[in-house]
């Protein structure tokens, strides 16, 4: 495995790379959840490339990007033991100029999560178009936890015409259902155990619908209560294309949490 600090480091391999690249973009602090999706990577190209870069584009001021835990040593091993060949680690001053030609997201991604990070989607679009260009992936690998980056990064695939393959991977849960998350290590013992309640609202609602219970109004009252002791922030029943639904829609409907225990956010979701 070879670790790469620069853009021309990493841009003078690519040139000689003939097979297929699998790439893991992620902030790093990597958990089971980004090794499942390395794994999947592996499974699936010749070669693997994992970036760890936390951009700062993506946070809105008073986020928590000077906490975002920093792992690298840690990460390192991971990528290691994943049989990743590439790591690409490069510093914020070589990735961004004074100023830049943006990338604008689009009005949907001004509601549910970008609601309330406004602007959030433009950074994460901005990076990850610089790292696939950069990168060149045949496949690039993202979980389905964070739903709406996946829908607005398949989007972006599309509209600016790039020849790489969106593979969506399924969110990966501690033994007792929480939905494994960088953030997961702010929580106290007793927010950890109240955070349960989140997948446990969204399992409910599986069960729900698998009783034909099919209405979005009905489905989120309920689940509301289940996690009456939260502070939630939204429930929200979703098409793929992340318009909000009336009725669930088999095989199309993806629903999501997201509820703060404390200072930390947590995001949950689960696809119907
Ligand atoms: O999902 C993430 O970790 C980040 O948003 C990503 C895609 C690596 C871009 O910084």
């Amino acid at each position: 495995m070879q670790v790469l600090k620069t853009i021309e480091e990493l841009q003078n391999i690519r040139k000689e790379i003939k097979g297929t690249v699998g790439f893991v973009p992620t902030m790093g602090a990597l958990h089971n959840g980004h090794i499942s999706l390395i794994k999947k990577a592996r499974e699936e190209n010749e070669i693997v490339v994992v970036s760890i870069f936390v951009n700062p584009t993506q946070f809105l001021p008073g986020e928590d990007l000077d906490k975002y835990p920093r792992k690298d040593e840690a990460d390192k091993k991971i990528c290691q033991m994943c049989k990743v060949d590439y790591v690409f680690m490069p510093e914020i001053s070589t990735m961004y100029s004074k100023e830049e030609v943006l990338v604008k997201a689009p009005n949907k991604s001004y509601v549910l999560e970008g609601k309330t990070r406004p602007g959030h989607f433009d950074g994460v679009l901005q990076v990850v178009l610089k790292l696939f260009n950069l990168v060149q992936p045949t496949n690039a690998y993202f979980g389905k936890k964070d739903a709406q980056q996946l829908s607005l990064i398949q989007q972006m695939v599309e509209n600016f015409f790039l020849p790489i393959n969106i593979i969506p991977c399924d969110i990966v849960r501690e033994s007792d259902g929480l939905a494994m998350s960088s953030r997961n290590v702010y929580l106290d013992e007793q927010q950890r155990k109240d955070a349960l309640l989140i997948s446990k609202s969204l399992y409910f609602a599986a069960s729900l619908i698998g009783k034909n219970e099919l209405k979005s109004d009905v489905i989120k009252n309920k689940m509301l209560e289940t996690m009456n002791i939260l502070d939630v922030e939204y429930v929200a029943i979703v098409d793929r294309q992340f318009n909000e639904i009336n009725e669930v829609v088999k095989g199309n409907t993806i629903i999501l949490v997201v509820a703060k225990l404390g200072n930390t956010r947590l995001l949950d979701n689960i696809w119907i």
